[in-house]
């Protein structure tokens, strides 16, 4: 029988400040209907002064842990997507190694912006079929409230702060990723960057973003890339059971979503709530619908996302 890497406990953590769309009025020349209409957003979550990237990883990861029924010494390997790390170095992964007392196992941060969740699956699949680790932490978790542009308005109401894990476990058998797909283009930089770096400015940055550019991109690429994937599983759109999308805007969802012939009843939405929380969208939305009871045992679940690179990619599952 095959060994797949099976998801075994879901988890996520949201920042207690809760921002309403309505807060932007005041600060740029924007409304509460133009976000809700051209995004789907209507709330998002901001970390507090001081609340860092792995703070709230390591809350999802304890999460995720406690879903599963598995202690954190049981792991053999956390994989962090992040683009808003706490330092430039040590990673993200090896502050949620020590915040959970482990003390054994290896751990590293992937960096694919929004696809990063997708690419950190892909990687943690490749390590369990390598038999490098049996248990890893797959954590996404973002402060894109730190990198954004207060006075650009076509940006700063899009993105929100949060983190997502799951727990996943080498296991003989049909459930578990079936295929992965991945792909990067350099060449299109320009669409999606922060404008400061480690060896460019010194400082972080902020980010800088052709909406209208990329939302074409994403809507054509986010649906090839899941249709590759599913294609690589040996299964066809008909026997996709759930799509849990990366949440940047529920239009791009929905275009997706109908070139995939899904119905938006097997979509999950939390973009709503969320905003757009980059690497960290996918799992918590994987994390609340499971939640919620939605995802059933043997369920094919497609996951999607694209971001700064451009770098676009999607998992396929059976839950
Ligand atoms: O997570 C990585 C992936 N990210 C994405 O995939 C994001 C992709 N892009 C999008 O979601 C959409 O392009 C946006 C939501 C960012 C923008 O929606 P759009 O329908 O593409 O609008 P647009 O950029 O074409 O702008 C339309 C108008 C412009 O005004 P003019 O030039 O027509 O007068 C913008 O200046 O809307 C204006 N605008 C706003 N108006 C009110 C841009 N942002 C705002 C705002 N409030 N916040």
């Amino acid at each position: 029988m095959t060994t797949r890497a099976v998801i075994r406990g879901t988890g996520h953590y949201l920042p207690e400040r809760i921002v309403e769309n309505s807060w932007f009025e005041d600060k740029v020349d924007t409304s509460d209907e133009w976000i809700r209409s051209r995004t789907g957003i209507e709330r998002r979550h901001f970390a507090a002064e001081g609340e860092t990237t792995s703070q709230l990883a390591i809350r999802a990861a304890e999460a995720a842990l406690s879903n599963a029924g598995m202690e954190a010494s049981a792991i053999d390997a956390i994989v962090v997507a992040t683009s808003t790390p706490d330092l430039t170095f040590p990673s993200v992964a090896t502050m949620v190694q020590a915040g959970l007392g482990m003390t054994r196992g290896f751990c590293f941060d992937v960096q694919a912006v929004c696809a990063g969740f997708v690419f950190a699956l892909a990687n943690a699949d490749g390590l369990i079929h390598s038999g490098q680790a049996e248990r890893v932490l797959v954590i996404g978790a973002e402060t894109f409230s730190r990198i954004l542009d207060f006075d650009d308005r076509a940006t700063c109401v899009l993105f929100g702060d949060g983190a997502g894990a799951v727990v996943l476990e080498a296991a003989a058998g049909e459930r578990g990723i079936l295929a992965t797909d991945l792909n990067s283009d350099g060449s299109y930089r320009d669409i999606l960057y922060v404008d400061g770096g480690v060896s460019t400015t010194g400082h972080s940055g902020k980010l800088k973003m052709q909406g209208n550019v990329l939302f074409r991109h994403a809507v054509e690429k986010l649906a090839q890339t899941a249709h590759s994937a599913i294609e690589k599983a040996g299964l066809t759109a008909e026997d996709v059971d759930w799509l849990v999308p990366h949440q940047a805007n529920a239009r791009i969802i929905a275009a997706t979503a109908q070139r995939m012939g899904l119905p938006m009843e097997k979509v999950v939405l939390t973009v709503a709530d969320h905003g757009n929380t980059s690497a960290a969208s996918i799992p918590l939305a994987l994390s609340v619908a499971n939640q919620s009871g939605k995802l059933k045992q043997g369920d094919v679940v497609v996951t999607e996302a694209i971001g700064g690179g451009l770098s676009w990619g999607s998992v396929v599952l059976r839950w």
